[in-house]
């Protein structure tokens, strides 16, 4: 088992790829945290790990209070006695134009997507630099990259969430605690779900991506198993895109390869 021994906290991990992640970390031999803010979420998701025969148990946090996120760390430290990795997967978003942006509306996004992560990450820290080891692995986006409309914040917020990957990994230089993010794109969680179940842009968003077809909360689980094991061990302050190559490649209309 590639995570044995190993005590991870998920945040969000009680809905959508967070619920992914958590069970793939159990399958992998990790002890589970599923911290989120939604308590029914967290029990479902410990309770399913459990009865499978994984070890976890549901944590109420809420990443963007400080008293919440020192707490989580306190009270993960006293079931298990260690964190061995962090997974920064709460996230929200808020889909307006510009314009119709508040300064709630901004400020939301910010505390959620980049504020969070960074709050989790310093109440983690301590423990992790204690014990010379650790690995914070944060969740970015295709968003991240690019503009996309009507979601100021949001891209902004997730543009952050790479700056601040790099940073901590830098940071934390020499104290065998790495830093990476995933960016995913179009993967059919609660999230994305009206997205997905629409019939306008559920099939035509599938098509854009180089795969054809909406990505799954599984989808994303390979990737974070892979940074959080001693696999990834040279992969620092980088990041991998899980997004059906949506971001790597383009074609204009009409345009179709040529294999004939
Ligand atoms: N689904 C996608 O297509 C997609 C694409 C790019 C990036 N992402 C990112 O992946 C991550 C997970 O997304 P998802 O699709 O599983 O979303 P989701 O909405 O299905 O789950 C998000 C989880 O975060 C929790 N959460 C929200 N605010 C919180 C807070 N203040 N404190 C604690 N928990 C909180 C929610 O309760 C929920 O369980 C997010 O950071 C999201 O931005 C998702």
């Amino acid at each position: 088992m590639r995570l044995e021994n190993k005590v991870a906290i998920v945040t969000g991990g009680g809905n959508g790829i967070g619920a992914a992640i958590c069970a793939a970390f159990a399958n992998e031999g990790a002890r589970v945290v599923v911290a989120d803010i939604d308590r029914q979420g967290a029990e479902q998701v410990a309770s399913s790990i459990c009865d499978s025969g994984g070890n976890a148990f549901p944590l109420l946090v809420d990443i963007t209070d400080p008293n919440s996120t020192t707490g989580m760390a306190a009270t993960v430290l006293e079931a298990y006695g260690q964190i061995d990795v962090l997974v920064n997967n709460a996230g929200a978003r808020i889909i307006k134009g510009l314009m119709q942006h508040s300064l709630e509306d901004w400020e939301q996004m910010l505390r959620i997507n980049l504020t969070g992560p960074f709050l989790c990450a310093q109440a983690v820290l301590p423990d992790m630099v204690k014990r010379g080891s650790g690995n914070i692995i944060n969740l970015a986006s295709i968003a991240s990259f690019m503009g996309r409309p009507n979601r100021c914040a949001y891209v902004a917020a997730k543009s952050g969430v790479l700056g601040l990957t790099r940073a901590m990994a830098t940071d934390l230089a020499g104290k065998n605690i790495r830093v990476n993010a995933i960016a995913p794109g179009m993967i059919a969680s609660p999230f994305n779900q009206s997205f997905a179940e629409a019939s306008d842009t559920g099939p035509a968003w599938a098509e854009e991506n180089l795969i054809g077809r909406w990505g799954q909360p599984d989808d994303i689980t390979g990737a974070a198993v892979f940074l959080a094991s001693e696999e990834s061990g040279f992969v620092n302050g980088s990041e991998i895109k899980i997004e059906g190559g949506w971001l790597g490649a383009r074609s204009r209309s009409g345009e179709t390869p040529l294999w004939d």
